[in-house]
């Protein structure tokens, strides 16, 4: 490596110039390399410094030479007014979790017999920390580092490009033969002791605690100043990847292999195992190891090593089948348990609410804990006075694992179950599933559309993060003007902006009311002035509404789905709907089919539970009114088609008879991920039958309706296999 230049700065032509600051950023990432990654300096802090003083004057004489990748950038770059959002190219997914040993044992077997291993063949895993932090991904183009963005909801996360820039584990530059194109996926954490300082030092200036060290990652992350970000120390540990121009690898061990070699931080724990018994020792030795590890995981995650037997496992909905997280038991506390609420959700679900003693379970204070339902307290035997356990794990709601039996006070009574609505005081029952005969777990108020408690939690979820993402038109508002008789459906929310003048009037009663209450409260005389009205205050707060309202008329398909709260229909299940239909014409059409059921049951990742909840929402004529309603105020977007296609994209593939080189499960997955919908009945609307030796009755209804018929063989090409 040459030596710093002697020409002065003030000496340095454009060129010159432009050319040293490409030197510097090379060897300033060299020596951070040296010194961050390897704990090996090659060279003396004071010439380092000397380097990174000369990037900086070069800078400031030619500022629009300043490049992606120089080393100033990692400190002090503009605060940005907000996040952008990042679509990502390759959705960002999650695990599925393993809790017991028995959980990890079935995996291997669900993976064996997916791909039809036999008894004799190998399956390596590797065996990593689950890292306890936020994961974000990284884009690499030729080499630069030139966007870095979180999770967000899988499809769409925060553009954190600024912040992560300073963060020393991250090279804005990576090392050897990196692939044109790499998305680098890993988590960013906070070790324990740069948490406990960085907490020593908020308290000092009276600023904001942070529970643990993964919200205070997540808190330095999600900083508009990166300059805050910067005096952070933040790690990274790189375990994964998104999109990529050329795989520099066929295993995870040797991807991770390579991701070092670029100049990423690996975790050193990592290890491949051959057996169920070698993946749980290891998971034995890293709990052993857990507390002085110096950082937070919460479990370890096992991962089919083979990156082709990866590609045939492929996903379901939202996690690969080809990993998952062994977690390791939550943390837990006692307290006492000082009352049991019930709570009544949209679908009208009452689920009990366990109210407790405030009490600090793993850093963060807990006050309430799910009970889940009715069987759930009786199983439990929770009652009022109890001293029990609670646990939490990560950001799950907190449970109640047991009652302390010695400690129960005399005279407490088993908790009685409410049979009625405690907001409109409706029957509420459970219901028996006709082909099961099962009792449902949940009982549900039967008030429906009556059921104050039912609309307005519909009318929150309506406008909340993940659906029409209304801002500041939160939950107090929409009680008020439910209350008011201003809101009664989604459409209703629309309409307000229409009536500006009323919206007023209402918030400031309330106010008022408030204020009253207040006093009252506090012990002094209720005053029983009207409210000014038009003040300033309230002018203010309804422009503000109204414009938040305005700009979400435009809502895209996926999003307007999931905001209908239809039955078993969250955001994933949106998701695969409109993706599938693409257009909110196409889909309603297709809903008011005769065979709306069959047609949804035939998408990948929607089962007939799912398609009937759909179709029952069609049948009410209610909500065909409000629905009218509603597209009579938005807009809504048809989402983009995937970005692969294949020869069987958007066609229904039915599969019969015996198939030799794959297994059906594998058959199916493969045709999903190319866009395909794969049905099991013959139709009309079928666009293809793979027929494998002893076809029988679907071969013949192929022949009767025309549909094209081809072999496995002719499958597997069509299907690039
Ligand atoms: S792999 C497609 N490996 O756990 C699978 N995730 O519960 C991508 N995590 O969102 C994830 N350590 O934030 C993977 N060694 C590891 C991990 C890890 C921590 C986090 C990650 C992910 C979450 C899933």
């Amino acid at each position: 490596m040459s030596m710093p230049s002697e020409k002065p700065v003030e000496k340095l032509t454009r060129v010159d110039a432009s050319q040293e600051l490409q030197r510097l950023a090379t060897e300033i990432a060299l020596h951070d390399r040296h010194y961050y990654n390897e704990d090996r300096p090659a060279i003396s802090d004071a010439a380092y410094d000397a380097l990174r003083r000369r990037n900086l004057a070069i800078e400031a004489r030619f500022p629009d030479l300043v490049r992606a990748d120089s080393p100033s950038v990692r400190v002090g770059a503009k605060p940005s007014e907000k996040f952008a959002k990042v679509v990502h190219d390759v959705p960002m997914l999650s695990l599925d979790n393993a809790f017991s040993d028995g959980d990890v044992g079935d995996f291997i077997v669900r993976v064996r017999r997916f791909l039809a291993l036999k008894d004799g063949d190998a399956l390596i895993v590797t065996a990593e920390p689950k890292i306890d932090g936020l994961s974000a991904t990284l884009r690499y183009e030729n080499g630069v580092l030139v966007q870095a963005a979180t999770r967000g909801d899988g499809s769409e996360g925060e553009d954190i490009t600024a912040n992560v820039r300073t963060i020393r584990d991250i090279p804005l530059r990576l090392y050897g033969e990196a692939p044109d194109l790499l998305e680098v996926r890993g988590e960013i954490y906070m070790s324990h002791r740069e948490f406990a300082s960085l907490n020593a030092r908020q308290e000092r200036d009276g600023k904001q605690i942070y529970a643990n060290p993964r919200n205070s990652a997540a808190g330095s992350v999600r900083q508009l100043d990166p300059a805050i970000t910067a005096s952070r120390a933040l790690n990274f540990f790189a375990y994964a990847w998104g999109a990529i121009s050329r795989l520099p690898a066929h295993t995870q061990w040797d991807m991770l292999q390579a991701f070092k070699s670029y100049g990423f931080r690996v975790n050193p724990l990592i290890e491949r195992c051959k057996t169920v018994e070698e993946v749980l020792a290891f998971y034995r030795k890293i709990e052993g190891r857990r507390a002085g590890l110096g950082y937070d995981i919460d479990g370890v995650v096992y991962k089919i090593d083979d990156l082709a037997l990866q590609g045939r496992l492929g996903f379901v909905s939202r996690s690969p089948r080809w990993a998952i997280a062994h977690k390791f038991p939550a943390e837990q506390a006692e307290t006492i348990l000082t009352d049991i609420e019930i709570q009544v959700g949209r679908t009208g679900k009452l689920t009990p609410v366990a109210k407790l003693k405030p009490v600090t379970v793993g850093g963060v204070v807990v006050q309430n804990a799910t009970l889940h339902n009715e069987d759930e307290i009786v199983r439990k035997d929770v009652r009022v006075g109890d001293t029990v356990v609670v646990q939490r794990a990560g950001d799950v709601i907190p449970q109640i694992v047991r009652v302390i039996l010695e400690r129960r006070p005399k005279g407490a009574k088993p908790y009685k179950f409410p049979e009625k609505c405690p907001v409109c005081n409706s029957h509420a029952v459970r219901e028996v599933d006709e082909k099961t005969g099962r009792i449902d777990v949940d009982r549900r108020c039967t008030g429906g559309l009556i059921c104050p408690a039912q609309a307005v939690e519909r009318l929150k979820h309506f406008v909340s993060r993940d659906a029409f993402d209304i801002e500041g038109f939160g939950g107090t508002y929409i009680e008020t003007l439910y209350q008011a008789g201003l809101l009664k459906e989604p459409a209703d929310i629309f309409a307000l902006t229409r009536k500006p003048d009323t919206l007023g009037r209402v918030l400031a009663d309330k106010r008022t009311e408030q204020g009253v209450q207040r006093r009252a409260l506090a012990g002094k005389e209720a005053t029983k002035k009207a409210p000014r009205k038009g003040e300033d205050g309230e002018g203010k707060l309804v422009g503000n509404l109204v414009a938040a309202i305005e700009m979400r008329r435009a809502v895209p398909l996926d999003r307007f789905i999931n905001a209908l709260g239809i039955r078993h229909v969250g955001e994933t299940t949106a998701r695969l709907i409109a993706r599938n239909y693409r257009t909110v014409e196409a889909w309603l059409e297709a809903m008011r089919a005769k065979d709306a059921v069959e047609d949804l049951d035939a998408i990948e990742g929607i089962g007939l539970t799912v398609a009937e909840a759909i179709r029952d929402f069609f049948e009410e004529p209610h909500n065909r009114k409000a629905l009218d309603r509603l597209l009579k105020e938005v807009d809504v977007m048809p989402v983009k088609a995937p970005a692969k296609t294949s020869p069987v994209s958007g066609q229904t593939v039915v599969f019969t008879g015996s198939l030799e080189k794959m297994t059906r499960a594998e058959a199916k997955a493969r045709a999903e991920s190319l866009g395909a919908k794969v049905s099991s009945s013959v139709s009309k609307k079928t666009d293809l039958v793979v027929a494998g030796p002893g076809a029988g009755s679907k071969l013949a209804d192929a022949q009767k309706f025309g549909v094209k018929v081809i072999d496995e063989d002719a499958w597997l090409k069509l299907a690039g296999g």
